[in-house]
């Protein structure tokens, strides 16, 4: 029980009288048959203090899992084992009951067909070690539903994550068993027992990995790898694969999106989400620095929105989560202050960054100036003459976003803060303009439908080629992709269309030259600020738009430049809808309609024949 010593584990004892963990009858009886699975040594129940954290880390120092940081005040470093570094979309599956529920985009296996395979890889798998009973919540305890879920895990790592990514321990658990409320079952093993003679390692992991979501028992099975999207289960398996199936039954959106408040020299306030695929620059966004004066963003999320109506008509957004877990490569001083303000506080996570000499992190694009020297992410000796970088591509910083000092103080409201616009984007060098507005909700749902982007390494697998990511959510979408799109077009049926969100398609990553070979385009970073004032501006009536063949683009001059360093041409290029390059788009979203399948909704295939017929003529 959460209010007994806390941090001592509680041994299991064989025979018929299993301890009582919690007085919640499900959930008791869930953790009792996972100890006779997978044989933990002890049990533990998390409470979610200081002193539970200290011990755990102390615990993971010992094992040589984490490196105690000295340069920050309760900040850890872990070098993941180097197969163990990313999401793994080939290993994730949506095992609804019919096959045809995964829809073409997920891997799917029949659920107890799959539940046969896991119980077999789950059989005695926390042999030697303890398991971890972690209760959260996702978004606010005090939401008239609250998203409960359990973790369940036997990763000290994953518990020490998770208690900065999501709210959690006793308060949560007391609700729970006040109510009796029912949660979503997350069980993750790292799958590497210590049975008698087994050396345990300081990044345990198995080549066998399984990262499986059952969308209508709402429950995640993750075996085999600890590294974030994988195995902290309340991220993208519950609060985007599981909660965007409860979303399609219960009538409101799960979305991998950025929340971010905007105000502007007149005080007017708009609230903003953003969806853009992993490593796309979300986090950069959500806490921007506007260069232009007057202007000031304040986060209220960085990944995740769930977005549902307000009595009043629109559409309103919340962030589930209590922490970033944000690309560190690319992260600096220059790219994004903020974030270097929020972990400079410490009580953070690293994996798989640098270690410098003074006890400090860094990775690439931190500094200008790389330190004389560092021990890299393999544990090896580096210098500037190197031949790799420092840090893994994918390395992360996992911070509390209440520690970031620009957080929003809506951030904590349930209800959630009401959304103006919603922008989509990607990563392409050619052929997308810098800012596009939909004509109205259908066409914006067709721009999130059709939205492509060059591959990150936030997943395993080749890196810059383009796919089509609907709405960022492609590796997240827990059910029918065409079925999901239809429920994004529902959701603005029924609605009043004045207070829907309007749609905005953004690339910060067009590129000068026929293939996009030259150099960026556009700054980017603060400078993406002059895009949110053209949002606003047509928000509040004030900026005019050319209509072109994809959508509403702003007019010349249209983007406020004053005291940006950029030519006409450069800008008009960054801008330009080039009928040739559309032209080339057209039989790939062709293909990727026909890659949906039958319930790819009508009302998308019409928007492309509106597109090809204002593209061709
Ligand atoms: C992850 O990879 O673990 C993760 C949190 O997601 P993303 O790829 O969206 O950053
Ligand atoms: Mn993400
Ligand atoms: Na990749």
């Amino acid at each position: 029980m959460s209010t007994d010593t806390p941090t001592a584990p509680t041994p299991v004892t064989s025979g018929p009288a299993a301890p009582r963990w919690t007085t919640h009858r499900e959930l008791q009886a869930w953790i009792e048959e996972v100890v006779v699975l997978t044989t933990p040594d002890a049990v533990h129940v998390c409470e979610g203090s200081e002193a539970e954290r200290a011990a755990l880390t102390d615990a993971l120092v010992g094992s040589r899992t984490l490196t105690r940081l000295t340069a920050k005040p309760d900040s850890f470093l872990a070098w993941s084992d180097p197969t163990d570094v990313a999401r793994v979309e080939d290993r994730t599956f949506i095992c609804s009951v019919e096959e045809k529920d995964a829809g073409p985009t997920n891997n799917w296996m029949a659920p107890d067909e799959m539940k046969a395979v896991l119980t077999d890889l789950f059989r005695g798998c926390m042999t030697g070690r303890t398991l971890y009973v972690v209760p959260f919540v996702m978004g606010s305890l005090d939401a008239e539903h609250p998203m409960f879920g359990v973790e369940l895990t036997d990763s000290a790592y994953v518990v020490a994550s998770m208690g900065i990514m999501t709210r959690s321990g006793t308060e949560v658990l007391d609700a729970l068993e006040r109510t009796q409320a029912r949660y979503v079952p997350c069980l993750h093993s790292v799958g590497m027992p210590l049975a008698d003679g087994v050396e345990d390692v300081p990044w345990p992991s198995n080549p066998t990995k399984y990262i499986v979501q059952f969308p209508e028992e709402r429950a995640v099975w993750s075996f085999g790898s600890g590294y974030g999207g994988n195995a902290l289960l309340g991220k993208k398996c519950y609060a985007l694969r599981i909660a965007s199936a409860m979303a399609r039954d219960e009538g409101w959106l799960a979305e991998h999106m950025l929340i971010l408040k905007l105000t502007s020299p007149q005080q007017e306030t708009h609230y903003i989400a953003a969806a853009f695929p992993s490593a796309c620059g979300k986090t950069n966004l959500a806490m921007l620095e506007p260069t232009l004066p007057g202007w000031t963003v304040q986060t209220l999320g960085d990944d995740i929105a769930w977005l549902r109506f307000g009595d009043d008509g629109r559409l309103w957004a919340s962030n589930p989560e209590a922490g970033l877990f944000g690309v560190a490569p690319g992260t600096g001083w220059d790219t994004n202050p903020n974030a270097m303000r929020t972990i400079a506080q410490g009580h953070s996570l690293f994996t798989n960054v640098a270690l410098t000499d003074d006890g400090d992190v860094w990775w690439e694009g931190m500094t200008d100036e790389p330190p004389a020297h560092l021990t890299d992410w393999h544990g090896e000796s580096w210098t500037p003459d190197s031949d790799g970088p420092s840090s893994h591509p994918n390395s992360r910083f996992c911070t509390p976003i209440a520690q970031c000092p620009v957080l929003a103080p809506e951030y904590d409201d349930p209800r959630g803060v009401p959304i103006s616009a919603i922008l989509f984007g990607g990563r392409r060098r050619t052929t997308v303009p810098l800012v596009t507005e939909a004509r109205d909700w259908a066409h914006g749902v067709f721009m999130g439908a059709t939205l492509s982007s060059e591959t990150t390494a936030a997943s395993t697998g080749q890196t810059g080629v383009v796919r089509r990511d609907p709405m960022a959510m492609l590796p997240f979408i827990g059910y029918d992709a065409g079925d999901y799109m239809g429920h994004w077009l529902d959701m603005g049926k029924g609605a009043d269309a004045s207070r829907l969100p309007r749609v905005f398609y953004v690339n910060w990553f067009r590129r000068a030259g026929a293939t996009g070979d030259g150099p960026f385009l556009w700054p980017g970073f603060g400078e993406n600020g002059r895009v949110l004032k053209w949002v606003v501006d047509r928000l509040e009536g004030r900026a005019a738009a050319r209509d072109t063949a994809v959508g509403r683009v702003p007019t010349y001059g249209g983007i406020d430049t004053t005291g940006l360093d950029i030519d006409e041409e450069t800008m008009a290029a960054a801008l330009r809808v080039d009928h040739d390059e559309w032209a080339r788009e057209l039989p790939r979203l062709q293909e990727w309609f026909d890659s949906l399948g039958t319930t790819l909704p009508s009302t998308l295939r019409q928007e492309l024949e509106v597109l090809r017929s204002r593209l061709v003529g």
